[in-house]
């Protein structure tokens, strides 16, 4: 399941992080460094040091602003985030076809991360650059992304995925990973449509039984398939 978030954070939350990025001494690396073996090779951008005051700066913003929303609760059912990243492609730059890696060390922790989503969140405005779309694969075809700054993508860290290369200007963007309390794509969904269903009905005069009892399935649900 592929879900676009919409604002996830607001044009000053936008503007604070933009402006950690582009100080003169924002400590950009080559993005090679967090790629693996497949990446590697198709991999061209930059990012910032995620060890450095800048990246923990914005990356406070992020976590905060995901741990309030509730469609990124609801679609991602999230057990942990894994740090968010900052990236940018200038032209000429773009990131090839992978798929992420499965498993990764968790940078504060060292501990196994299992990446069961993986999520794009834009920070350019769309009108700022050509090209640099994030293009998703799943069962039905390729779908493509190019938000406004400030939403985000989320979608099946399984999936086959690319940046096309930017031909103008610079596409800021950030990325990350959760390992979710549900480890199954389609079990997520199923919960994902199942809670949207419930709310629909919690605005409407239902029967209030029959609403008490799709929460408890749901809730029975998600104890059933959930690892924690
Ligand atoms: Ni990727």
């Amino acid at each position: 399941m592929i879900v676009c978030i919409p604002k996830v954070l607001s044009a000053e939350q936008v503007t604070t992080i933009r402006q950690h990025l582009s100080a003169t001494d924002a400590p950009w690396v080559d993005g090679r460094v967090s790629a693996g073996f497949q990446g590697a090779g198709v991999k061209s951008n930059q990012q910032i040091d995620e060890a450095s005051s800048a990246a923990h700066e914005c990356q406070q913003i992020v976590a905060a602003a995901l741990e309030r929303n509730p469609l990124f609760i609801s679609a991602a059912l999230p057990n942990r985030l894994y740090p968010p990243m900052f990236n940018r492609y200038s032209e000429g730059m773009g990131f090839g076809l992978h798929v992420d890696g499965g498993v990764r060390l968790h940078p504060h922790t060292g501990e196994k991360f299992r990446t069961d989503l993986s999520a794009t969140l834009f920070l350019a405005e769309p009108s700022s650059y050509d090209g640099g779309e994030l293009q998703m694969e799943d069962s039905y075809g390729m779908h493509s992304a190019k938000l406004a700054a400030g939403d985000m993508v989320l979608y099946p860290a399984t999936s086959l995925h690319q940046v096309t290369s930017v031909t103008r200007g610079t596409r800021l963007a950030c990325f990350m990973w959760v390992q979710s309390l549900v480890k199954s794509d389609a079990n997520r969904t199923t919960l994902f449509d199942l809670d949207n269903a419930i709310q629909k009905l919690n605005q409407t005069n239902a029967d209030a039984a029959a609403r008490r009892s799709l929460t408890g399935i749901y809730h029975n649900l998600l104890r059933q398939w959930s690892d924690v």
